[in-house]
């Protein structure tokens, strides 16, 4: 016998080749029920367990050999030789490893029919419900900056599974669990795996049963370490098709780490138990005559050409789960040849398109839209799509403040006193110092100044903050984990803020709304403290319970990337809003329109 079981609770990579006795180390070995036949070729063994729950009795043992394959079956009481190796299922460098025991030979099979107890998570064992792992170090907990400063195999510290997430799945590598009671939290991926967690206590659930990401007792984010994500099952079943909500039977299967992630793989797929109500209800804040008060729509619509499929669901999301609010920031218009990379940058297409297909869908009114213009290719997303915000509104409701021209794509606007010593722009709309470097790349914020039938005036900025494509998985190695351009996040909030304050210094009363795709979390501080210093946030001022403050799902984490911060003197008013779940709560992810959902607001801008 070849392997350690001390190896099991570490998290490097071992070139380890003692010979040991099996009953010193891992006591006599089980086979386990499963031969391996979709992860890998192998099966996995269990050995007695030694009473410390920060070591795993069970291991994957990987062989191709036919014929070992065939010396081995489910409950078999073996003896076996192999080699200890910590191996990586993936070429990412930020994978942790996974321990197996490889070219198993000298097989003995002792006897035959033993069963196998798997480990119930919930019952005799629990998952930590806040903190993944204690190289999180950071007023953010895990989305402290900076980010990827250590790795777990570099400092390869003992597990402590009862407080860390990462060394809770670790301690059961190789393990045969049971989740019983799964609830499903996302989506399945492009590979039909899915996140669950089962009987056991998790912050964050919401309403639909999800997990949303939130403060923890101990006042940092949790990263819902209580979740498990679902493979492959290994006998050659199918995971059921699933959202979220979606109660499923108890599965039973060895955990293993691939790809980035804990994996649970299911010795036989799950069946569905319980589905959640397919009805999304519509907000009901609708507009209203007073002049005054706004309400507002925020919506991603996630690369929208001008022969966008999702077109009439985001039509008909606008006019009749919004209820046509008076003005909607968009984000990700693509200009009018979609993603055909031909130099085209107007979205005037695009946009009219969209505006038919509203009134279209029994839209209250027809909007007007604008929009600025990118300079080809030079503002990220999908290559040649040109993606860019911009504005819908009642033109009966609210209007341009009128005397500026409109600004080019590198115009910076300013604010400015008119002659009647009202607040405008220089350029309306224009955009936030389009030049800075924290632009590059990415998308530059589109303000405005509006004013109501009456005068009164307010300013807004939509924005789309770059992306964090790139980021490491939560279970990654470096620590904390990889959050992918958060620096020029950071740099381009300060650069709304920046101008923000431009407009506060000339009037501190002034009516502003900032808001879009912020694509972070408010749980990220380090990158909003600027604005949060000036601005509030709605949802906070709505009292929106923060488990339903989410308009995205990713990793099995219900989360907010969408966000809408006011000015003092709107937040001194009442203020509503709704998340609008359109699309993380639709049937399976083909039906959705985006993959964020909207928000409404009602907001008294004067
Ligand atoms: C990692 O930790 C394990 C368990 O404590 C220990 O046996 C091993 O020597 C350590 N390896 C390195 C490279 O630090
Ligand atoms: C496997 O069989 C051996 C005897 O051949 C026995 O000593 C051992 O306890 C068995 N293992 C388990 C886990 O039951
Ligand atoms: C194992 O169980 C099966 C079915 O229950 C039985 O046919 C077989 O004889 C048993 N084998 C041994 C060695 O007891
Ligand atoms: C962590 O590991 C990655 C991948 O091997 C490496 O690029 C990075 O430099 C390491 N970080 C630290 C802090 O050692
Ligand atoms: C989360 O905790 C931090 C630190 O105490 C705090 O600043 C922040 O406002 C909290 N967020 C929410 C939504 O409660
Ligand atoms: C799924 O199970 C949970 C826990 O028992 C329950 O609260 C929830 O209502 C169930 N969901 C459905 C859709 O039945
Ligand atoms: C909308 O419904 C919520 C409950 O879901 C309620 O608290 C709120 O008062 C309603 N708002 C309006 C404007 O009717
Ligand atoms: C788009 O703008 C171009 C250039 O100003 C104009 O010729 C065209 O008619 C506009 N298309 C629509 C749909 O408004
Ligand atoms: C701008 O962003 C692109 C794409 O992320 C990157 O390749 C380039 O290095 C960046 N340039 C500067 C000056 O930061």
């Amino acid at each position: 016998m070849l392997f350690d079981v001390v190896c099991l609770a570490a998290l490097l990579p071992l070139a380890l080749s003692a010979s040991v006795a099996v009953t010193d180390i891992q006591g006599p070995a089980f086979v386990s029920p499963y031969s391996g036949k979709k992860f890998a070729s192998g099966f996995w063994i269990a050995g007695t367990a030694n009473g410390d729950t920060r070591v795993s009795n069970g291991l994957y043992v990987y062989t191709t050999s036919t014929t070992v394959l065939a010396k081995v079956a489910v409950g078999y009481n073996i003896t076996l030789s192999g080699t200890v190796s910590e191996y990586r299922s993936s070429s990412d460098p930020f994978d942790l490893y996974g321990t197996e025991l490889e070219s198993p030979t000298s097989i003995v099979v002792n006897s035959q029919n033993n069963t196998i107890t798997p480990v119930v998570i919930g019952k005799d064992r629990i998952p930590p419900t806040q903190l993944l792992s204690a190289l999180d170090v950071g007023a953010d907990g895990y989305l402290s900056v900076p980010n990827g400063a250590s790795n777990l195999t570099t400092i390869n510290a003992t597990l402590v599974p009862a407080t860390y997430g990462i060394d809770f799945w670790e301690s059961l590598e190789g393990q045969l669990v049971t989740v019983p009671g799964p609830i499903v939290v996302d989506f399945p991926d492009y590979y039909g795996d899915i996140w669950v967690h089962g009987d056991w206590p998790v912050p964050g659930k919401n309403s639909r049963g999800g997990l949303t990401m939130i403060n923890g007792t101990n006042g940092l984010p949790t990263g819902n370490p209580g979740m498990i994500l679902i493979g492959d099952p290994l006998d050659g079943t199918k995971n059921p098709s699933v959202s979220v909500g979606t109660n499923l039977s108890d599965i039973s299967g060895p955990i293993i780490f691939q790809y980035g992630y804990f994996y649970l793989l299911p010795t036989t797929a799950p069946t569905v138990k319980a589905t959640p109500t397919t009805t999304i209800p519509a907000s009901n804040i609708t507009s209203s005559t007073s002049d005054c008060t706004l309400t507002l729509g925020d919506y991603n619509i996630d690369n929208f050409g001008p022969k966008a499929t999702q077109l009439p669901a985001v039509a008909t999301h606008i006019a009749k789960y919004l209820n046509t609010p008076d003005l909607v920031f968009l984000q990700e218009i693509q200009d009018n040849s979609g993603e055909t990379d031909d130099g085209t940058v107007s979205a005037n297409t695009t946009l009219s398109n969209l505006v038919a297909a509203i009134s279209a869908a029994g839209g209250a009114f027809t909007y007007s839209y604008i929009d600025i213009d990118p300079i080809n290719d030079q503002d990220g997303g999908v290559p040649g799509g040109n993606i860019r915000q911009a504005y819908l509104w009642n033109p009966q409701k609210i209007s341009l403040v009128p005397g500026s021209p409109v600004g080019g794509s590198l115009d910076a606007t300013a604010v400015a006193t008119d002659s009647n010593g009202d607040l405008t722009l220089t350029y309306n709309p224009g955009r936030i110092d389009p030049a800075n470097a924290a632009w590059n790349a990415s998308r530059k914020p589109l303000v405005a100044a509006w004013e109501t039938p009456k005068g009164n005036r307010f300013f807004t900025v939509n924005l789309q903050l770059t992306a964090k494509l790139d980021s490491t998985t939560l279970e990654a190695n470096p620590r904390p984990p990889i959050n992918a351009f958060v620096d020029q996040r950071t740099s381009q909030v300060e650069v709304i803020s920046t101008f923000v304050n431009t407009i506060l210094e000339k009037d501190s009363s002034a009516s502003i709304i900032v808001g879009g795709d912020c694509n972070e979390y408010l749980y990220t501080r380090s990158v909003f403290a600027p604005l949060i210093s000036v601005l509030t946030d709605i949802d906070s001022l709505a009292g929106i319970p923060v488990e339903e403050r989410y308009t995205y799902i990713y990793d099995g984490q219900t989360e907010q990337l969408d966000h809408l911060f006011v000015s003092s003197s709107i937040a001194s008013r009442p203020v509503a809003a709704q998340h609008i779940h359109v699309n993380n709560w639709a049937t399976s992810l083909a039906t959705r329109a985006s993959d964020h959902d909207p928000t409404v607001a009602q907001l008294q801008v004067c």
